[in-house]
């Protein structure tokens, strides 16, 4: 049965760089609807917004404190609810974040917890290691930097037991041993779907289940933000007993998609999350760690559609999202990193299956150096300042004028602050230039979503970074140093102007 995400374009909304709605400098809800008409003139069908529900933010929404509210910082259940009603209108998908690795510290279960030893349950509490239980029960340690355990005072006021988070202290990781978890989630999931939204991407998908026993892991995996296929905190096999549950709740809403957040290289390993009776759709994250070289590219490709095909799923692209840095910067910054995104951009919106760009990537927004003072993103503290981050990836997005907050927001203290030097790179500025960045996202994915020539599944290579599609469609990157002949046929579109009848370095181009 064909479903629409097969080849969707999804637009990732981070909501509080959006578009801020009701000045407090943060964006919301109704800034996502008010930027609508704009995400409709970009062609998405489908948007993924970042975690909306009630949280103390202490990772920015991903520390849910209740699932089935939205926390007023966003606006409220009615925002939701106009946003779908709005969205639908256009024919554009909501999908939501779900986040089941773990709650808010500030969740009345972790609450609870902590005030009553004998219901800890839900999470994962621990003895400690020593005479005196005073060492961590394991080695683990936190994506975020620092321990992945934390101590509790008891309500006698001893110190008392430990508990796990793989990420913030105020995330604690729960128990998926505990079959009051699977209710809860389901709850969650049907209170969503049922009132309209379409999907969800899920968190950490392949968290959630710790191996028994929780033996210590390597010392080689302890970087900050880092993933490794041997890494015993993650991937463990039971994690598919949770998404076989997930799937039998999608299962009543045939038209809503579950995608997964799977940090898991191996393409073998990969693709079970994508069985018949598990995700719809798993992020492969292959192109956003290649670097801008031909055979890194390349191998990336080969690799996502390989995973794919293994489970018979979709594939899906995409080059950054809130937890990387900028691809504009990635690829070198400056006017050659911008040539490189957007050649790769062609290149990603030529491949079949779902693609996702993360807002501002079609305006070519590059990372951002903040200053210290401004940093939020948890990782700065518990790394102990050696590590910047993700804010720099999260600057709210400039719309119009000349001066910060750019149409943002009506107030100038926005919750990180807006370069300066992007009065170039606003959605108004843009509008008026045929030949930017937006412009250019614009006609790339209309063309994608309107021609047959996008047809059929899979690619053929042909020379180089040279592909073909089924449908008869040509795209051509030049990741190296010299212009290449551009090849017989009709130009649909390229990412930079072609020299004299070749494609220069840094330049990707469609050709029917
Ligand atoms: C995912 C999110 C990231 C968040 C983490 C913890 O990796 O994408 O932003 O910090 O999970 O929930």
């Amino acid at each position: 049965m064909a479903t629409w995400w097969e080849h969707a374009v999804f637009y990732q909304v981070y909501p509080r760089s959006f578009r801020d709605s009701n000045g407090d400098g943060v964006g919301d809800l109704d800034g996502v609807t008010a930027g609508l008409d704009y995400l409709s003139s970009l062609g998405v069908d489908a948007l993924w917004l970042n975690p909306v529900m009630v949280s103390p933010m202490a990772d920015h929404g991903y520390d849910v404190a209740d699932p089935r509210d939205v926390d007023p910082l966003f606006g409220d259940l009615d925002a939701l609810d106009r946003l779908l009603d709005s969205a639908h209108a256009r024919g554009i998908r909501i999908t939501m974040d779900l986040v089941p690795n773990h709650t808010s510290s500030a969740h009345p279960w972790f609450v609870e917890a902590l005030a009553n030893p004998a219901r800890r349950d839900r999470y994962i509490f621990r003895d400690g290691r020593g005479p005196d239980g005073s060492v961590p029960p394991n080695n683990w340690v936190s994506i975020f930097g620092g321990p992945a355990w934390t101590r509790v005072t008891e309500p006698d006021g001893t110190p008392g037991q430990w508990y796990l988070h793989l990420f913030d202290a105020a995330q604690p990781d729960l128990n998926w041993d505990n079959p009051e978890v699977f209710d809860d989630l389901e709850k969650t999931l049907r209170f969503w779907l049922d009132r309209g939204v379409d999907g969800f991407r899920i968190d950490v998908a392949h968290g959630m289940a710790k191996p028994p026993g929780l033996p210590d892991m390597s010392v080689v995996d302890t970087a900050v933000l880092r993933n490794s296929d041997d890494d015993p905190r993650f991937d463990n096999e039971s994690v598919h007993d949770i998404h076989r549950f997930i799937r039998t709740v999608f299962d009543d809403y045939p038209d809503a998609v579950a995608v997964g957040e799977v940090w898991v290289r191996g393409n073998e390993q990969f693709a079970k999350y994508l069985r018949p009776d598990e995700l719809h759709l798993g992020f492969n994250f292959r192109l956003v760690q290649a670097d801008y070289d031909a055979d890194e590219i390349r191998d990336a490709i080969d690799n996502a559609l390989a995973a794919a095909a293994l489970a018979g799923a979709t594939p899906t692209w995409t080059l950054s999202n809130h937890d990387v840095e900028r691809e504009v910067t990635r690829y070198g910054g400056g006017a050659r990193g911008l040539a490189r995104a957007r050649a790769m951009a062609l290149v990603m919106l030529a491949l079949p299956g779902a693609v996702f760009i993360y807002n501002g990537e079609e305006l070519g927004l590059p990372n951002v150096e903040l200053p210290d003072a401004v940093l939020q993103d948890p990782v700065w503290e518990r790394s102990g300042h050696t590590e910047r981050g993700r804010d720099g990836c999260r600057v709210p997005m400039p719309w119009q004028g000349s001066e910060a907050p750019f149409g943002f927001s009506t107030n100038p203290d926005t919750w990180l602050p807006i370069p300066a030097n992007w009065a170039t790179l606003t959605v108004a500025h843009q509008e008026h230039d045929p030949d930017s960045t937006l412009a250019f996202y614009r006609r790339a994915v209309q063309l994608r979503s309107s021609r047959s020539e996008f047809g059929g599944n899979g690619i053929d290579w042909l020379d180089g970074l040279t592909f073909r599609r089924p449908g008869g469609l040509v795209c051509v990157l030049n990741a190296g140093a010299t212009a290449l002949p551009l090849p017989a046929g009709e130009v649909l579109l390229a990412s930079g102007p072609l020299v004299d009848g070749t494609v220069p370095p840094d330049t990707a181009v469609w050709l029917v």
